[in-house]
């Protein structure tokens, strides 16, 4: 390397969405390598409500890789981490910025440390796939600051190794998570089926219903499924294929009520084969009474509308029932109207329970008198972006450490 300036620090910055799975991801048939034994499809939520931000920088002075999540640092020694790093540096080509004297050859990388800094906008402990848009702002933001040059299909099975569903918010929109069949993997990709623009009408209403961490990781609870539980084969093998080209059909459609039925139905066999686990996973029963409660709202709207949309009044929106389910009392967040739209307000007899200790001090101004303490209220969103801006950047542009 030869550089005027030793002081130099580059850094690239990114935003990337969540994406909540409307035919679910749950066993691996290859736990290092994070491959599935089926197909999934995402949407992708809007990230102007949910996202995380990753800042990744590079300087000379830096002496190992190091990583700050929501201001604490963490460590990067785990398995999934060090994966995507590997892949990521060993895809690097040079950089070169004359104005600043920067010259990093291809070369370079393995010897350079990083340094990265990554803030989600919503609580991690809320179960709303952190480790998905995390995994993908990871890996899309050192692909940039690296000058990898792989497309986003490419960068997706990278950053399935980091978590299977942050391969799927790679893209935005509808997305596919093709199993694939290598044994190395390398078919194991996030495709998209159809972008954010395609939907606009359909609306997606989160509502939180607990901010504890789930009891038993997504990680552990598909291992012990698929050691044990007869019914997650049969779904892999029977169900899932049929159910894939059916939701296909009714995204590419826009069929509202074929939509609505195959990811409630879907959600409903994932809680099932969770039961079907040895020993059980009651991802249900962790905050039992509330979560009931709202199935069987859900139940009633459903009743009352001859269809299985669960929500639908003015525009179409659907409540989904799955360990992503979570929500805080009265609060809301992401965009309002689109919760007003969808009547929400017969909801009137669940206690209120204080804001989660996430969001205390950063309690959302919009108070909603109702019965579910918080709706994420959001849509079909985009995929990951770079932000230019370099105030955005969540490390200091002179020491590399957090701001
Ligand atoms: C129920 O992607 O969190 O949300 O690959 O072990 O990191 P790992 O698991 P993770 O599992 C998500 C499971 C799910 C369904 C889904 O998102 O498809």
């Amino acid at each position: 390397m030869a550089n005027k300036s030793q002081n130099w620090i580059l850094m690239a910055t990114a935003q990337t969405p969540t994406n909540i799975a409307v035919i679910k991801y749950w066993g691996k048939r290859d736990e290092t390598l994070i491959l599935p034994i089926n197909d999934s499809i995402s949407v992708t939520l809007d990230p102007d409500h949910l996202c995380t931000t990753t800042t990744v920088a590079v300087s000379r002075s830096f002496e190992k890789d190091r990583m700050w999540l929501n201001g604490k640092e963490i460590s990067l020694s785990g398995g999934r981490y060090q994966s995507c790093l590997r892949e990521i540096r060993s895809r690097a080509n040079d950089v070169e910025d004359e104005e600043r004297g920067i010259h990093i050859l291809k070369q370079d990388w393995e010897k350079l440390h990083v340094h990265i800094a990554s803030y989600n906008n919503f609580p991690t402990a809320a179960g709303l796939a952190s480790s998905a848009a995390g995994f993908a702002c990871l890996v899309f933001a050192l692909a940039k600051l690296m000058n990898v040059k792989e497309d986003q299909g490419k960068l997706s099975a990278i950053a399935r190794q980091g978590s299977g569903s942050a391969c799927r918010s790679l893209y935005g929109g509808f997305v596919k998570w093709v199993m694939g069949n290598d044994v190395n993997g390398s078919d194991s990709v996030a495709v998209q089926l159809a972008n954010d623009t395609h939907w606009d009408d359909l609306v997606i209403i989160v509502a939180v219903v607990s901010s504890r961490q789930k009891e038993t990781s997504s990680t552990t609870g598909m291992r012990e499924s698929v050691e044990t539980s007869a019914l997650l084969y049969h779904r892999s093998k029977e169900v899932v294929p049929k159910r894939i080209l059916q939701m296909e059909e009714a995204i590419q459609n826009r069929d509202f009520p074929s939509f609505a039925q195959l990811a409630c139905a879907d959600s409903n066999q994932f809680h099932a084969v969770c039961l079907d686990t040895c020993p059980p996973i009651f991802y249900m029963n962790d905050t039992s009474h509330r979560q009931v409660l709202i199935i069987s709202y859900i139940e009633k709207w459903n009743r009352s509308e001859g269809t299985p949309q669960f929500i639908r009044v003015g525009k179409e929106s659907m409540l989904n029932v799955g360990t992503k389910v979570s929500y805080w009392m009265f609060y809301v967040l992401g965009d309002k109207s689109i919760l007003q739209d969808a009547g929400i307000e017969a909801m009137k007899d669940v206690e209120a329970l204080p804001p989660p200790p996430e969001i205390k001090g950063n309690i959302p101004s919009q108070k909603y008198k109702g019965d579910v303490s918080y709706f994420i209220c959001t849509r079909p969103g985009r995929g990951p972006v770079l932000l230019a801006d370099e105030s955005l950047a969540l490390l200091h542009p002179k020491t590399g450490m957090p701001k």
